[in-house]
């Protein structure tokens, strides 16, 4: 099967780092492009983050940057848990540097020259980057093959008790990209929960011997604080599951939804509506992805990374 061109937005952020090495260490994707926009820190840092990843992995992959902001809203970051650096305190050696312009532009420009329902979307962070696209450009969605996100959740978030970290962020992107009419797959809370990466995952990435890229993530994953949810058990590996979800769908099941955004400042801002038993009557908009081969998903997070530098 030829690889699929690809667009990777992320900000990075540890579980978006090992997101990125999985999708560069599988020949199921092409990634042409990886944009960053702020998030669990500031640009300044996830950009960076974004420039030393693909260039550990020694790929000449344009990086570039992208929103620094939420569409409308107020940025918030989530250091608390990715560490002020937002790799958990560890050092990269500096990539290549940024490739000039903004993000948006490098999507739309990649979008126009793409064969229609081609390219596909796999978004790690707040959808600020892609909301723009779509908001200005919306004729560029019947370009898209398939948005893959890391958002949202239909039970609890991890920011607030109604919403999830990147869905949050910027709900009104998020919205934009739900109604683009591209096709979407939703990695929300409910299934990257269950990538709960415990210390017997840890011990088989450093037992699978792999070069700097292997070894930087597994520092990460050591580095990373359990999570309060899994009372302490281990971290979730979120991002990663979007990627996952590209390159071996078999690891999956999941159901066709009708979701919408909560914009409505309260509580309930940013939390993504998801309709699992189709009880508006809406028509679905949606792959929600439901359950996950944990074992599965860790054996080839770890087979992966063992393939790069
Ligand atoms: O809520 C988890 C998501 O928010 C992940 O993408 C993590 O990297 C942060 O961006
Ligand atoms: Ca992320």
């Amino acid at each position: 099967m030829n690889p699929r061109p690809t667009i990777i937005d992320c900000d990075p952020g540890t579980d978006d780092a090992i997101a990125l090495w999985l999708a560069l260490a599988s020949p199921e994707l092409d990634v042409q492009l990886v944009s960053v926009v702020g998030g669990n820190v500031g640009l300044e840092h996830t950009l960076r983050n974004a420039r030393a990843v693909v260039g550990l992995a020694g790929r000449p992959i344009r990086v570039v940057a992208g929103a620094d902001r939420p569409m409308l809203g107020r940025f918030e970051d989530a250091a608390h848990v990715h560490g002020a650096d937002g790799l958990a305190g560890l050092v990269l050696p500096d990539g290549p540097p940024a490739a000039p312009g903004i993000a948006a532009d490098a999507i739309r420009d990649l979008l126009r020259a793409a064969p229609p329902a081609s390219v596909t979307l796999i978004a790690l962070g707040p959808a600020t980057n892609l909301g723009l696209v779509f908001a200005t450009e919306p004729a560029l969605a019947g370009k898209v093959a398939e948005i893959v996100l890391m958002t949202g959740a239909m039970a609890e978030g991890n920011i607030t008790p109604s919403a999830e970290f990147n869905a949050w962020n910027d709900p009104e992107a998020l919205q934009v990209v739900f109604g683009c009419g591209a096709k979407v797959t939703l990695a929300t809370l409910d299934v990257t929960n269950q990538a709960l990466c415990m210390p017997a995952h840890i011990a088989s990435l450093e037992a699978a011997g792999g070069g700097a890229c292997l070894n930087a993530a597994a520092r990460i994953w050591r580095s990373v604080r359990p999570s309060r949810r899994s009372a302490g058990r281990g971290h979730e590996q979120h991002d990663a599951c979007a990627v996952a979800w590209a390159v071996a769908p078999h690891l999956f099941a999941g159901r066709e939804v009708f979701a919408a955004m909560d914009c409505i400042p309260g509580p309930g801002r940013g939390r993504t509506v998801i309709d699992r038993w189709g009880r508006a009557g809406r028509e679905a908009n949606a792959l929600f992805l439901e359950t996950l081969d944990t074992e599965g998903f860790f054996d080839l997070v770890i087979r992966r990374l063992a393939t790069l530098p």
